[in-house]
C-alpha cells in the first residue's frame, strides 16, 4: 500500500509558511495589485532562502491526490524555480492545471510520487 501523507506533513516540506509568517504585508493586501506584489515579494524571498540554504531543503508537492518529492526537480522545472518553490508544501492541483502541461510533464508526476495525500 502506498504511504499516506497528511496535509500537515506536506506543509512541513515547503518554505512558504516560514516566509509568509515573517512577511511585512500584514494585514493581507485586499487589492489585486497588492496581492500580486505580495506574491512577487514572497517569491523573491523564497528564491533567496533556497539559494542560500545548505543543505537544500526537502520539497514535496501534492498533485491530484498524490504527494511528489520535487527536491531534485525544483532546479530543473522548465517553467522555472519560483513556481515550484511557491507551491512546495501545498496542493498545487489547481495551479498545475492552469498551464497546459504536456503528456511528458504528466508522466514525470509518476516518477516523483512518494505517497498519497490523506483526503
Ligand atoms: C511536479 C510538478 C510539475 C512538473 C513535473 C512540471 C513539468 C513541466 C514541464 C515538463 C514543462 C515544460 C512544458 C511541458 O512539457 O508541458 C513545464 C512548464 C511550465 N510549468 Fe510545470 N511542472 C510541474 C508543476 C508546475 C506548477 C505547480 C506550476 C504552477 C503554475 C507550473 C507552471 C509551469 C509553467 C508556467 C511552465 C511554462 C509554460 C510555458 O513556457 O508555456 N508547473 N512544467
Amino acid at each position: 500500500m502506498s504511504r499516506q501523507i497528511s496535509l500537515d506533513e506536506l506543509r512541513a516540506h515547503g518554505l512558504r509558511d516560514r516566509i509568509e509568517a515573517s512577511s511585512s504585508s500584514n494585514p493581507a493586501p485586499t487589492t489585486m495589485m497588492g496581492r500580486l506584489q505580495a506574491m512577487r515579494e514572497v517569491e523573491r524571498k523564497l528564491v533567496e532562502e533556497f539559494t542560500a540554504a545548505d543543505p537544500k531543503p526537502t520539497l514535496w508537492m501534492a498533485l491530484h491526490g498524490k504527494v511528489l518529492d520535487v527536491t531534485t526537480f525544483v532546479t530543473m522545472h522548465p517553467g522555472g524555480l519560483k513556481v515550484i518553490l511557491y507551491y512546495a508544501g501545498s496542493d498545487a492541483t489547481g495551479p498545475f492545471a492552469t498551464i497546459a502541461h504536456s503528456r511528458s510533464a504528466h508522466t514525470m508526476i509518476e516518477r516523483f510520487t512518494i505517497g498519497e495525500l490523506v483526503p
